[in-house]
């Protein structure tokens, strides 16, 4: 499989593998102050060449197996980005991965988000034949937490204070899913 050559189809949405010529368009989503508010590693404002790393470390990462993370483009408009999804790191020494996601403040609580975690979900459980998918989101971040649930995670649990966003600790929620629980929808 060439990784970097993968385009997965959802009902609504077209996910593919990352090209460099994508920073511009992930840059003008992902330095929207909503998506860094409630995202651990994002910062804001988001540096314009942020991106084009982005895109290169995202490819690299496909290169070696160790995350995989797809462009969400609307099929009734193709051109449009409209976020990310993916695994954003990989274990293949115990076989699971974490996902990842941002979706477009425009294009919120219209279930692209959980749309594209399904097929994320599918991706890793039945090509990357993965044990274990988990996610991990800020107590506070309810749609992400809806995402996982509505996509068939667990919920795991809270870590309080586990991580310290803008000079405030944050408690994070884990939510996960082994393959055995797993159910192709
Ligand atoms: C998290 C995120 C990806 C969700 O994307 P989305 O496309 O809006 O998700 P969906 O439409 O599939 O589902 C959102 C769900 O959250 C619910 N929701 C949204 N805001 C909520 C709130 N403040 N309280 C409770 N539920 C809320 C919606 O009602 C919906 O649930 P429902 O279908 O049961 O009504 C999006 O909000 C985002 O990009 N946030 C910023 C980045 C981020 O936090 N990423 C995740 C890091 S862990």
């Amino acid at each position: 499989m060439d990784g970097n050559k993968i385009v997965l189809e959802t009902k609504r949405l077209v996910m593919r593998s990352y090209e460099k010529m994508d920073a511009e368009s992930i840059f003008k989503v992902v330095s929207n102050r909503e998506i860094a508010a409630t995202t651990i590693n994002i910062p804001h404002p988001y540096p314009r060449e942020t991106a084009d790393w982005w895109v290169n470390h995202v490819r690299d990462n496909i290169d070696k197996g160790t995350a995989y993370q797809f462009g969400l483009f609307k099929k009734d408009n193709p051109d449009e980005y409209i976020g990310n999804c993916g695994l954003v790191s990989i274990s293949k020494e115990h076989n699971n991965g974490e996902l990842g996601y941002f979706i477009d403040p425009g294009y919120w609580n219209k279930g692209y988000g959980t749309e594209a975690c399904i097929k994320v979900l599918e991706f890793g459980f039945k090509v990357l034949g993965l044990e274990r998918i988990y996610g991990k989101c800020m107590a506070k971040n309810f749609a992400s937490k809806r995402v996982m649930e509505k996509s068939g995670l667990n919920d795991e649990g809270i870590a309080k204070n586990a991580v310290l966003k803008w000079g405030k600790y944050e408690d994070v929620c884990t939510l996960g899913l082994i393959r055995s629980d797993w159910t192709s929808t």
